[in-house]
């Protein structure tokens, strides 16, 4: 399998990969379901039923099922909020790096293994230069918060978070640090669906939130498109 894809509740496998097979996967941390196709494979991080609220999901199972179908590069796509003015919803980030306070998956409980965390070079290239032929416009860089969830945060967060990143969400640091552990590259794709809370006056409703995840759906669509090409 050449290339993992794993998304979130605004993404559907069956628009995402037409004639997917749904395929089950057993690992140590659980069942995972991944759907296939070609040299593809897709899971919704927020399980089959996209009812895994963002603090229960099982990234160490998800993770894992895709070292075990033999996947080497792994795509996060994931909504978040903007932490900057300048970075409007609608905008596409390619992060460069994160961080997260709130927590640190490890696979490694019972031995002594320091990974150096970080997202993958080659990987995050591959994807500024699929959406440039896409022609869907990007922001190249920019560092993501992981905030532990389910509520978004407070407007005393958000005043010291954005002094240190880009954008802010609830589950990217905990795949790109799983993943890191297995020696898989992991690059991720934020779709910017609102103004965090309290970077503008307007007051923040995840509805919203919902409405431009579905906008933003038809720009990462379309790099997903020209990557399996
Ligand atoms: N905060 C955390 N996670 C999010 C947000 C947000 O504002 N928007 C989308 N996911």
């Amino acid at each position: 399998m050449e290339l993992g894809i794993i998304g979130g509740s605004g993404l559907f496998e069956k628009r995402l990969l037409k004639s997917a097979k749904k395929k089950k996967v057993k690992t140590p941390y659980g069942t995972v379901a991944v759907f296939v196709k070609d040299d593809v494979c897709f899971i919704q991080r927020h399980g089959d039923r996209k009812d895994i609220p963002p603090h229960k999901i099982n990234h160490h199972a998800n993770i894992n099922a895709f070292m075990r179908l033999g996947v080497e590069d792994i795509i996060g796509i994931s909504s978040v909020g903007s932490l900057k003015k300048a970075i409007k919803p609608g905008s596409i980030v390619v992060i460069h790096d994160y961080m997260s306070f709130h927590s640190i998956p490890t696979f490694f409980n019972d031995s002594i293994i320091h990974t150096t965390p970080g997202l993958s070079a080659e990987l995050r290239k591959k994807l500024i230069d699929t959406a440039r032929k896409a022609k869907v416009k990007t922001v190249n860089k920019g560092v993501y918060l992981q905030t532990h969830g389910p509520r978004l945060e407070t407007k005393a967060e958000i005043r010291m978070f954005k002094n240190y990143a880009d954008v802010v969400g609830m589950t990217i640091a905990n795949e790109a640090t799983l993943a890191k552990e297995l020696e898989l590259n992991y690059a991720a794709i934020c779709s910017v669906d609102n103004y965090a809370n309290g970077i503008v006056p307007q007051q923040l409703d995840f509805e919203e939130v919902k409405g431009e995840q579905k906008k933003n759906f038809r720009k990462i669509k379309s790099i997903i498109e020209h990557i399996i090409k």
